[in-house]
């Protein structure tokens, strides 16, 4: 790649200039008060652009929506690593979707997420693939060992099974658990 082209204002610099622009406000985010972290990681922040989707209210539909617990699990809970270098590569990596969303034509409609939601679940998934469903089990800490009393016979059954396994032969948990906050599609 010419390293130099980056520089020059041209398309792939304005690429350039928004990644620059991603790790300022990731490392802004992540390193100042706990309140700018907050003011860029809520589900406010997610929905600026997502606005038009029904992603929140699905998620609100769903157990992760407050339930019987009356829990309210966030977009960020799931979608962002919680480790500070992981973190702010992730937000990179959003900052990337500032550019897609001033280029895809209709990104911000419910017809566009109902058309492209097969493609945009495979690379949602393939966060959790690649971390072993780490967020979730950042929450979900019992599923393995020291299963709850209460845990469903099937669902223990399933859980020591697969933990038996040779870890890299074990099973991630959104392999087995799909859709668990949005409408899945195939
Ligand atoms: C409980 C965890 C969880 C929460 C909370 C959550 N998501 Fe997801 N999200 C997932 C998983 C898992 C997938 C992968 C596809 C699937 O299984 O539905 C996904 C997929 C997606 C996709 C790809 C399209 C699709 O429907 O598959 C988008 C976009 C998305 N999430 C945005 C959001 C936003 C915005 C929020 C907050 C309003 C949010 N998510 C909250 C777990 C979550
Ligand atoms: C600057 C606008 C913008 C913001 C802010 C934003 N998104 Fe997105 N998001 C997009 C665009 C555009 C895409 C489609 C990217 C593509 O397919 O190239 C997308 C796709 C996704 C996907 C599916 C594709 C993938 O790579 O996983 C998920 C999940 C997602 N967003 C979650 C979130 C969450 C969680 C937040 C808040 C932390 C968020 N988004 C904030 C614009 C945004
Ligand atoms: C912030 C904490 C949190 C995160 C992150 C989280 N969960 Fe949950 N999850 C909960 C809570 C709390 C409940 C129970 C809701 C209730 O009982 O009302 C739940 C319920 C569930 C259930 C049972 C209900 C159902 O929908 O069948 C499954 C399965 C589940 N979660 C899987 C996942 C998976 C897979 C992920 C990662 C994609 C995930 N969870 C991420 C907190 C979390
Ligand atoms: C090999 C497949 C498999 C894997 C991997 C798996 N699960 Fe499950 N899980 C199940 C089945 C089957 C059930 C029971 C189905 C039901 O009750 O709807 C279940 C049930 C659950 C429940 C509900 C328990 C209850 O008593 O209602 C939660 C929460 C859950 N799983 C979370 C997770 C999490 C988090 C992971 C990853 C650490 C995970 N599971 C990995 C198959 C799996």
């Amino acid at each position: 790649m010419n390293w130099r082209a980056l520089f020059k204002p041209s398309a792939k610099f304005s690429i350039f200039a928004l990644i620059a622009i991603g790790i300022v406000i990731g490392v802004a985010g992540y390193f100042t008060t706990q309140q700018t972290l907050h003011a860029t990681s809520t589900d406010a922040f997610c929905m600026t652009c997502h606005s038009n989707h029904s992603l929140r209210d699905e998620v609100m539909a769903s157990a992760h929506g407050g339930g019987k617990s009356g829990i309210t699990v966030q977009c960020q809970d799931c979608h962002l690593p919680h480790g500070p270098v992981d973190y702010l590569v992730k937000k990179i990596i959003v900052s990337k979707d500032l550019y897609g969303y001033l280029t895809i034509d209709g990104f911000n409609t419910q017809e566009w997420l109902d058309e492209n939601r097969a493609e945009q679940a495979k690379k949602a998934m393939k966060y959790f693939k690649d971390t072993d469903s780490a967020n979730c089990q950042h929450c979900h800490t019992r599923i393995y060992e020291d299963q709850p009393e209460d845990m469903k016979k099937m669902a223990k059954r399933m859980h020591a099974k697969n933990f038996e396994k040779a870890e890299d032969k074990r099973k991630t948990c959104v392999d087995c658990h799909k859709g668990v906050a949005h409408v899945y599609k195939r």
